[in-house]
Protein backbone atom coordinates (compact mmCIF):
# COMPACT_ATOMS: atom_id res chain seq x y z
CA UNK A 1 0.00 0.00 0.00
CA UNK A 2 1.20 3.59 -0.70
CA UNK A 3 0.81 5.43 2.61
CA UNK A 4 0.32 9.36 2.65
CA UNK A 5 1.48 10.79 5.61
CA UNK A 6 0.79 14.73 6.78
CA UNK A 7 3.31 16.12 9.02
CA UNK A 8 3.94 20.00 10.05
CA UNK A 9 4.46 20.92 13.63
CA UNK A 10 6.84 19.88 16.51
CA UNK A 11 4.57 17.12 18.04
CA UNK A 12 3.94 15.52 15.34
CA UNK A 13 7.31 14.65 14.11
CA UNK A 14 7.86 12.94 17.59
CA UNK A 15 4.57 10.92 16.66
CA UNK A 16 6.03 10.13 13.32
CA UNK A 17 9.05 9.30 14.81
CA UNK A 18 7.41 5.98 16.01
CA UNK A 19 5.13 5.51 13.26
CA UNK A 20 6.78 5.76 10.39
CA UNK A 21 9.93 3.37 10.20
CA UNK A 22 7.11 1.02 11.30
CA UNK A 23 5.03 1.15 8.38
CA UNK A 24 7.61 1.27 6.11
CA UNK A 25 8.33 -2.18 7.03
CA UNK A 26 5.76 -3.33 5.20
CA UNK A 27 4.19 -0.18 2.95
CA UNK A 28 5.67 2.91 0.75
CA UNK A 29 5.21 5.49 2.74
CA UNK A 30 4.85 9.35 1.45
CA UNK A 31 6.66 11.72 3.89
CA UNK A 32 4.95 15.38 3.50
CA UNK A 33 6.00 18.13 5.91
CA UNK A 34 3.71 21.27 5.58
CA UNK A 35 6.35 23.76 6.56
CA UNK A 36 4.32 24.77 9.29
CA UNK A 37 7.01 24.58 11.74
CA UNK A 38 10.35 25.67 9.97
CA UNK A 39 12.72 27.01 12.77
CA UNK A 40 15.56 24.70 12.93
CA UNK A 41 14.89 23.93 16.26
CA UNK A 42 11.17 23.66 15.80
CA UNK A 43 11.74 21.22 12.45
CA UNK A 44 15.00 20.05 11.56
CA UNK A 45 16.48 18.75 14.89
CA UNK A 46 13.41 16.24 15.08
CA UNK A 47 14.33 14.68 11.92
CA UNK A 48 18.15 14.77 12.77
CA UNK A 49 17.57 13.56 16.59
CA UNK A 50 14.84 10.89 15.75
CA UNK A 51 16.07 9.75 12.75
CA UNK A 52 12.40 10.31 11.41
CA UNK A 53 12.90 9.74 7.32
CA UNK A 54 13.33 12.70 5.35
CA UNK A 55 10.16 14.65 3.79
CA UNK A 56 9.46 13.72 0.11
CA UNK A 57 8.16 17.29 -0.15
CA UNK A 58 8.06 20.09 2.07
CA UNK A 59 5.48 22.57 1.04
CA UNK A 60 7.30 25.39 2.92
CA UNK A 61 4.31 27.02 3.93
CA UNK A 62 5.07 29.05 7.35
CA UNK A 63 3.04 30.77 9.61
CA UNK A 64 0.01 32.76 9.40
CA UNK A 65 -3.68 33.52 9.89
CA UNK A 66 -5.81 30.25 10.14
CA UNK A 67 -7.34 30.57 6.89
CA UNK A 68 -4.36 31.60 5.02
CA UNK A 69 -2.37 28.80 6.77
CA UNK A 70 -4.56 26.08 6.10
CA UNK A 71 -5.40 27.28 2.70
CA UNK A 72 -2.48 27.10 1.54
CA UNK A 73 -1.54 23.83 2.35
CA UNK A 74 -5.07 22.67 0.90
CA UNK A 75 -3.92 23.71 -3.01
CA UNK A 76 -0.42 22.56 -2.17
CA UNK A 77 -1.54 18.99 -0.74
CA UNK A 78 -3.67 18.55 -3.63
CA UNK A 79 -1.44 18.16 -6.29
CA UNK A 80 0.49 16.26 -4.14
CA UNK A 81 -2.47 13.89 -3.54
CA UNK A 82 -3.23 13.88 -7.04
CA UNK A 83 0.50 13.60 -8.75
CA UNK A 84 1.44 10.47 -5.78
CA UNK A 85 -2.52 8.55 -5.51
CA UNK A 86 -2.40 7.50 -1.97
CA UNK A 87 -3.90 4.40 -0.80
CA UNK A 88 -4.30 6.30 2.16
CA UNK A 89 -3.68 9.47 3.83
CA UNK A 90 -2.35 9.21 7.68
CA UNK A 91 -2.58 12.48 9.56
CA UNK A 92 -1.53 13.22 13.53
CA UNK A 93 -2.99 15.23 16.36
CA UNK A 94 -5.18 18.39 15.83
CA UNK A 95 -2.94 20.96 14.36
CA UNK A 96 -3.61 22.86 10.97
CA UNK A 97 -1.60 20.91 9.50
CA UNK A 98 -3.98 17.91 10.96
CA UNK A 99 -6.92 19.79 9.29
CA UNK A 100 -5.47 20.78 5.69
CA UNK A 101 -4.35 16.90 4.99
CA UNK A 102 -8.07 15.63 6.10
CA UNK A 103 -9.92 18.06 4.38
CA UNK A 104 -7.86 17.15 1.13
CA UNK A 105 -7.90 13.42 1.48
CA UNK A 106 -11.63 13.81 2.27
CA UNK A 107 -12.59 15.41 -0.88
CA UNK A 108 -10.64 13.57 -3.13
CA UNK A 109 -11.99 10.30 -1.68
CA UNK A 110 -8.88 8.57 -0.50
CA UNK A 111 -9.41 7.22 2.95
CA UNK A 112 -8.75 8.62 5.91
CA UNK A 113 -6.34 7.68 9.35
CA UNK A 114 -6.34 9.92 12.26
CA UNK A 115 -3.63 9.26 14.83
CA UNK A 116 -4.71 10.88 18.42
CA UNK A 117 -8.14 10.62 17.12
CA UNK A 118 -11.22 11.18 19.91
CA UNK A 119 -9.74 13.88 22.04
CA UNK A 120 -11.75 16.76 23.27
CA UNK A 121 -11.37 19.62 25.46
CA UNK A 122 -15.20 20.54 25.07
CA UNK A 123 -13.97 23.82 24.46
CA UNK A 124 -14.99 25.12 20.74
CA UNK A 125 -13.01 28.38 20.72
CA UNK A 126 -9.45 26.27 20.47
CA UNK A 127 -8.32 26.09 17.14
CA UNK A 128 -7.04 22.57 17.79
CA UNK A 129 -10.30 21.57 18.86
CA UNK A 130 -11.86 22.45 15.49
CA UNK A 131 -9.35 20.61 14.17
CA UNK A 132 -9.84 17.42 15.65
CA UNK A 133 -13.72 17.28 15.66
CA UNK A 134 -13.60 17.79 11.91
CA UNK A 135 -10.54 15.46 10.99
CA UNK A 136 -12.56 12.68 13.62
CA UNK A 137 -15.73 13.76 11.32
CA UNK A 138 -13.99 12.96 8.08
CA UNK A 139 -11.54 9.55 8.77
CA UNK A 140 -12.63 6.33 8.26
CA UNK A 141 -10.02 4.65 10.60
CA UNK A 142 -9.67 6.52 14.43
CA UNK A 143 -6.58 5.50 16.27
CA UNK A 144 -7.27 6.54 19.28
CA UNK A 145 -5.04 6.89 22.73
CA UNK A 146 -7.55 6.21 25.35
CA UNK A 147 -10.33 4.37 26.87
CA UNK A 148 -12.04 8.08 27.24
CA UNK A 149 -11.30 8.99 23.51
CA UNK A 150 -13.31 6.16 22.35
CA UNK A 151 -16.34 7.51 24.90
CA UNK A 152 -16.01 10.77 22.83
CA UNK A 153 -16.44 9.45 19.34
CA UNK A 154 -19.28 7.32 20.61
CA UNK A 155 -20.71 10.05 21.93
CA UNK A 156 -20.67 12.08 18.79
CA UNK A 157 -22.38 9.25 17.11
CA UNK A 158 -18.97 7.77 15.58
CA UNK A 159 -18.88 4.10 15.89
CA UNK A 160 -16.75 2.31 13.27
CA UNK A 161 -13.38 2.17 12.49
CA UNK A 162 -12.02 2.69 16.08
CA UNK A 163 -9.15 0.93 17.52
CA UNK A 164 -7.76 2.00 20.73
CA UNK A 165 -3.72 0.90 20.30
CA UNK A 166 -2.38 3.19 23.53
CA UNK A 167 -0.12 6.22 22.83
CA UNK A 168 2.26 6.70 20.27
CA UNK A 169 4.05 9.31 22.26
CA UNK A 170 4.41 6.55 24.60
CA UNK A 171 6.39 4.52 22.20
CA UNK A 172 8.14 7.10 21.64
CA UNK A 173 9.48 7.48 24.98
CA UNK A 174 10.23 4.10 25.11
CA UNK A 175 12.30 4.51 21.85
CA UNK A 176 14.68 7.52 23.18
CA UNK A 177 14.46 7.54 26.69
CA UNK A 178 17.58 5.53 27.19
CA UNK A 179 19.36 7.90 24.94
CA UNK A 180 17.61 10.61 26.54
CA UNK A 181 19.34 9.69 30.29
CA UNK A 182 22.75 10.90 28.78
CA UNK A 183 21.75 14.49 27.30
CA UNK A 184 22.08 16.52 30.04
CA UNK A 185 24.14 19.20 28.56
CA UNK A 186 21.23 21.93 29.58
CA UNK A 187 21.20 21.09 33.18
CA UNK A 188 25.41 21.46 33.30
CA UNK A 189 25.19 24.63 31.27
CA UNK A 190 22.31 26.25 33.93
CA UNK A 191 24.28 25.04 36.86
CA UNK A 192 20.81 23.25 37.73
CA UNK A 193 20.85 20.30 40.69
CA UNK A 194 18.65 17.34 39.73
CA UNK A 195 15.11 17.75 40.99
CA UNK A 196 15.65 20.89 41.94
CA UNK A 197 13.74 22.72 39.65
CA UNK A 198 10.43 23.72 37.93
CA UNK A 199 10.28 22.06 33.75
CA UNK A 200 7.65 25.15 32.15
CA UNK A 201 6.51 25.21 28.72
CA UNK A 202 3.94 28.04 27.71
CA UNK A 203 2.33 27.90 23.73
CA UNK A 204 -1.49 27.34 23.85
CA UNK A 205 -3.13 29.88 21.67
CA UNK A 206 -5.97 30.47 25.04
CA UNK A 207 -2.83 31.87 27.27
CA UNK A 208 -0.27 33.52 24.73
CA UNK A 209 -3.24 35.81 22.93
CA UNK A 210 -4.61 37.81 26.03
CA UNK A 211 -2.72 39.80 27.78
CA UNK A 212 -3.81 39.19 31.32
CA UNK A 213 -3.81 35.41 31.01
CA UNK A 214 0.11 35.50 30.01
CA UNK A 215 0.46 38.20 32.91
CA UNK A 216 -0.83 35.78 35.64
CA UNK A 217 1.34 32.94 34.19
CA UNK A 218 4.94 34.87 34.00
CA UNK A 219 3.96 36.91 37.45
CA UNK A 220 3.38 32.78 39.03
CA UNK A 221 6.76 31.93 37.15
CA UNK A 222 8.47 34.55 38.57
CA UNK A 223 6.99 34.64 42.28
CA UNK A 224 7.49 30.62 42.87
CA UNK A 225 10.93 31.04 44.70
CA UNK A 226 12.55 27.94 42.84
CA UNK A 227 14.65 27.93 39.02
CA UNK A 228 12.86 27.09 36.26
CA UNK A 229 13.66 26.34 33.29
CA UNK A 230 11.52 27.30 29.77
CA UNK A 231 12.29 26.33 26.39
CA UNK A 232 10.28 29.28 25.25
CA UNK A 233 7.99 28.70 22.23
CA UNK A 234 8.57 31.27 19.65
CA UNK A 235 5.03 32.24 19.48
CA UNK A 236 5.11 32.81 23.85
CA UNK A 237 8.23 34.95 22.93
CA UNK A 238 6.49 37.38 20.39
CA UNK A 239 4.06 37.83 22.92
CA UNK A 240 6.03 38.42 25.77
CA UNK A 241 7.78 41.29 23.67
CA UNK A 242 4.58 42.51 22.49
CA UNK A 243 2.65 43.01 26.07
CA UNK A 244 6.35 44.21 27.66
CA UNK A 245 6.38 41.12 29.54
CA UNK A 246 9.48 40.29 31.58
CA UNK A 247 10.77 37.17 32.94
CA UNK A 248 12.43 37.21 36.72
CA UNK A 249 16.25 36.14 36.84
CA UNK A 250 14.97 32.90 38.77
CA UNK A 251 13.30 31.41 34.92
CA UNK A 252 16.23 30.44 32.60
CA UNK A 253 14.84 31.05 29.50
CA UNK A 254 16.17 28.84 26.57
CA UNK A 255 15.59 28.15 22.85
CA UNK A 256 13.55 25.61 22.05
CA UNK A 257 15.10 22.49 22.12
CA UNK A 258 15.07 18.75 20.74
CA UNK A 259 13.36 16.04 22.09
CA UNK A 260 16.31 14.06 23.60
CA UNK A 261 17.14 17.14 25.56
CA UNK A 262 13.84 17.58 26.57
CA UNK A 263 13.27 14.38 27.86
CA UNK A 264 16.43 14.48 30.08
CA UNK A 265 14.66 18.08 31.52
CA UNK A 266 11.94 16.23 32.51
CA UNK A 267 13.06 13.47 33.67
CA UNK A 268 15.21 15.55 36.35
CA UNK A 269 12.35 17.77 37.13
CA UNK A 270 11.00 18.16 40.45
CA UNK A 271 7.59 19.23 38.90
CA UNK A 272 6.40 20.13 35.25
CA UNK A 273 4.04 23.24 34.76
CA UNK A 274 2.65 23.51 30.80
CA UNK A 275 -0.28 23.98 28.96
CA UNK A 276 1.17 21.33 26.32
CA UNK A 277 -0.56 18.67 25.18
CA UNK A 278 2.34 16.40 24.68
CA UNK A 279 3.97 17.51 27.86
CA UNK A 280 0.99 16.46 29.87
CA UNK A 281 1.31 12.97 28.83
CA UNK A 282 5.27 12.93 29.34
CA UNK A 283 4.81 14.18 32.72
CA UNK A 284 3.02 11.25 33.24
CA UNK A 285 5.14 9.09 31.54
CA UNK A 286 8.27 10.37 33.62
CA UNK A 287 6.04 10.00 37.08
CA UNK A 288 6.33 13.79 37.54
CA UNK A 289 3.59 16.07 39.10
CA UNK A 290 2.06 17.85 36.51
CA UNK A 291 0.41 21.39 37.05
CA UNK A 292 -1.56 22.37 33.81
CA UNK A 293 -2.19 25.90 32.93
CA UNK A 294 -5.43 25.38 31.09
CA UNK A 295 -9.10 25.72 32.17
CA UNK A 296 -9.87 22.06 30.96
CA UNK A 297 -7.98 19.06 29.22
CA UNK A 298 -7.91 16.33 27.11
CA UNK A 299 -5.90 14.16 28.92
CA UNK A 300 -8.71 13.44 31.60
CA UNK A 301 -7.00 10.35 32.48
CA UNK A 302 -4.15 11.75 34.59
CA UNK A 303 -6.18 14.28 36.66
CA UNK A 304 -8.58 11.22 37.43
CA UNK A 305 -5.11 9.10 38.48
CA UNK A 306 -3.87 12.13 40.41
CA UNK A 307 -0.97 13.14 38.71
CA UNK A 308 -2.19 16.04 37.04
CA UNK A 309 -3.98 19.10 38.14
CA UNK A 310 -5.53 21.98 35.85
CA UNK A 311 -5.29 24.71 37.71
CA UNK A 312 -6.47 27.40 34.56
CA UNK A 313 -4.15 30.98 35.04
CA UNK A 314 -5.26 31.92 38.32
CA UNK A 315 -1.87 33.06 39.81
CA UNK A 316 -2.02 31.61 43.02
CA UNK A 317 -3.39 28.61 41.98
CA UNK A 318 -0.39 28.09 39.81
CA UNK A 319 1.51 29.06 42.45
CA UNK A 320 -0.11 26.76 45.13
CA UNK A 321 0.38 24.01 42.56
CA UNK A 322 3.88 24.39 42.18
CA UNK A 323 4.28 24.53 46.09
CA UNK A 324 2.30 22.36 47.01
CA UNK A 325 1.15 19.28 44.72
CA UNK A 326 2.08 16.26 45.60
CA UNK A 327 0.42 12.89 43.31
CA UNK A 328 -0.16 10.40 46.02
CA UNK A 329 -1.40 7.56 44.03
CA UNK A 330 0.44 4.61 42.07
CA UNK A 331 -0.22 4.94 38.43
CA UNK A 332 -2.56 2.47 36.54
CA UNK A 333 -1.99 1.82 32.97
CA UNK A 334 -3.94 4.35 30.72
CA UNK A 335 -1.70 4.61 27.47
CA UNK A 336 -1.12 1.53 26.76
CA UNK A 337 2.01 -0.36 26.33
CA UNK A 338 3.96 1.65 24.29
CA UNK A 339 3.07 -0.79 20.93
CA UNK A 340 1.02 1.71 19.33
CA UNK A 341 2.80 1.72 15.97
CA UNK A 342 2.86 -1.92 15.56
CA UNK A 343 -0.92 -1.99 16.39
CA UNK A 344 -1.28 0.61 13.75
CA UNK A 345 0.47 -1.37 11.16
CA UNK A 346 -1.48 -4.30 12.34
CA UNK A 347 -5.01 -2.51 11.67
CA UNK A 348 -3.84 -0.74 8.05
CA UNK A 349 -2.45 -4.29 6.97
CA UNK A 350 -6.05 -5.79 7.51
C1 LIG B 1 0.72 24.83 16.60
C2 LIG B 1 -0.61 24.14 16.75
C3 LIG B 1 -0.81 23.70 18.18
C4 LIG B 1 0.35 22.86 18.68
C5 LIG B 1 1.65 23.61 18.44
C6 LIG B 1 2.83 22.74 18.78
C7 LIG B 1 -2.38 24.96 15.24
C8 LIG B 1 -3.59 25.80 15.12
N1 LIG B 1 -1.71 25.05 16.40
O1 LIG B 1 0.68 26.00 17.39
O2 LIG B 1 -1.98 22.92 18.27
O3 LIG B 1 0.20 22.61 20.04
O4 LIG B 1 1.75 23.96 17.05
O5 LIG B 1 3.98 23.47 19.06
O6 LIG B 1 -2.03 24.26 14.32
N2 LIG B 1 6.83 30.30 14.77
C9 LIG B 1 8.16 30.53 14.52
N3 LIG B 1 8.88 29.50 14.01
C10 LIG B 1 8.37 28.28 13.74
C11 LIG B 1 7.01 28.08 13.98
C12 LIG B 1 6.24 29.09 14.51
O7 LIG B 1 8.69 31.61 14.76
O8 LIG B 1 9.11 27.39 13.27
C13 LIG B 1 6.03 31.41 15.39
C14 LIG B 1 5.39 32.36 14.37
O9 LIG B 1 5.39 33.64 14.92
C15 LIG B 1 3.97 31.83 14.31
C16 LIG B 1 3.72 31.34 15.73
O10 LIG B 1 4.97 30.83 16.16
O11 LIG B 1 3.05 32.81 13.91
C17 LIG B 1 2.67 30.29 15.85
O12 LIG B 1 2.93 29.19 15.00
P1 LIG B 1 1.73 28.24 14.47
O13 LIG B 1 2.30 27.09 13.73
O14 LIG B 1 0.71 29.07 13.78
O15 LIG B 1 1.04 27.76 15.77
P2 LIG B 1 1.65 27.19 17.13
O16 LIG B 1 1.40 28.18 18.19
O17 LIG B 1 3.05 26.75 16.90
N1 LIG C 1 9.25 19.53 23.09
C1 LIG C 1 10.56 19.55 22.64
N2 LIG C 1 11.29 20.69 22.82
C2 LIG C 1 10.79 21.80 23.43
C3 LIG C 1 9.45 21.74 23.90
C4 LIG C 1 8.70 20.61 23.71
O1 LIG C 1 11.05 18.57 22.09
O2 LIG C 1 11.51 22.80 23.54
C5 LIG C 1 8.46 18.31 22.89
C6 LIG C 1 7.82 17.74 24.11
O3 LIG C 1 8.72 16.91 24.82
C7 LIG C 1 6.64 16.97 23.51
C8 LIG C 1 6.25 17.82 22.33
O4 LIG C 1 7.37 18.66 22.04
O5 LIG C 1 7.06 15.71 23.03
C9 LIG C 1 5.06 18.65 22.67
O6 LIG C 1 4.85 19.60 21.68
P1 LIG C 1 4.14 21.00 21.95
O7 LIG C 1 4.12 21.28 23.40
O8 LIG C 1 4.79 21.98 21.06
O9 LIG C 1 2.68 20.73 21.37
P2 LIG C 1 1.38 20.02 21.92
O10 LIG C 1 1.73 18.66 22.41
O11 LIG C 1 0.80 20.90 22.98
O12 LIG C 1 0.48 19.99 20.73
Amino acid sequence: MKILTVVGARPQFIKASAVSNVIRKCHKEILVHTGQHYDENMSQVFFEELNIPRPDYNLEVGSGNHGKQTGTMLIKLEEIYIKEKPDFVLVYGDTNSTLAGALCASKLLIPLAHVEAGLRSFNRKMPEEQNRVITDRLSNILFVPTDSAVENLKREGIKEGIYNVGDVMFDAILNFKKLAENKNEIIKELALQDKEYILTTIHRAENTNYIERLKNIVEALNECGKPVVLPLHPRTKKYMTDYGLKFNDNIKVIEPIGYLEMINLEMNSQKIVTDSGGVQKEAFFMKKPCITMRDETEWVETVENGWNIVVGTDKNKILDGIMNFIPDKTQKNIFGKGDAAIKILEVLNK
